[in-house]
């Protein structure tokens, strides 16, 4: 996993195996991505127009990838906020847990690739950014 400027973006590489048919990435848990992996999602159907994300989550921790088409992440850890296009499918985007998402210019026909350390809990979500940041500052208090 490889740290840019900051650690609030943190791309892991894939390597795909290519040859005259075609192309493959295989991600596995614990090893490609660093957790297990315990439920895969993927948003498609997306329009131009339409943002999504907007939450936190307590615990949870995702690799975002875009398998086609691209979209705009927003990532902000209440202190920073950095905007990155994920435009690749052979590059994965490791979001920790407490971190504010947000999803934008989704382009047409997009498919949005998740990977995440947790099954689904509506109760690990902090879809309030007040709540986000109040939080945030806590942490950074104790
Ligand atoms: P949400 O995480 O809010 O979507 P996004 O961040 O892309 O805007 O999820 C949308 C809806 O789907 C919400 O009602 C919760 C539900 N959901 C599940 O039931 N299981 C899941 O694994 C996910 C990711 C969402």
């Amino acid at each position: 996993m490889s740290d840019k400027k900051t650690d609030l973006v943190q791309w892991i590489d894939f390597s795909p195996l290519s040859d005259d048919r075609g192309s493959l990435v295989a991600v596995e848990g614990n090893k490609t991505v660093p957790f297990d992996i315990k439920r895969v999602y993927y948003l498609f159907g997306t329009q131009p127009d339409v943002s999504r994300g907007f939450h936190a989550h307590k615990a949870l921790k995702q690799v975002a990838i875009c398998v086609t088409g691209k979209c705009k992440m927003l990532l902000d850890n209440g202190t920073e906020k950095t905007e990155v296009w994920l435009d690749s499918p052979t590059k994965g985007l490791f979001i920790n847990d407490m971190i504010w998402r947000e999803m934008h210019e989704f382009s047409p026909g997009c498919v949005l690739l998740v990977l995440a350390s947790e099954h689904y809990d509506e109760g690990d979500y902090i879809r309030d950014y007040k709540e986000f940041s109040n939080l945030k500052e806590l942490v950074h208090e104790t």
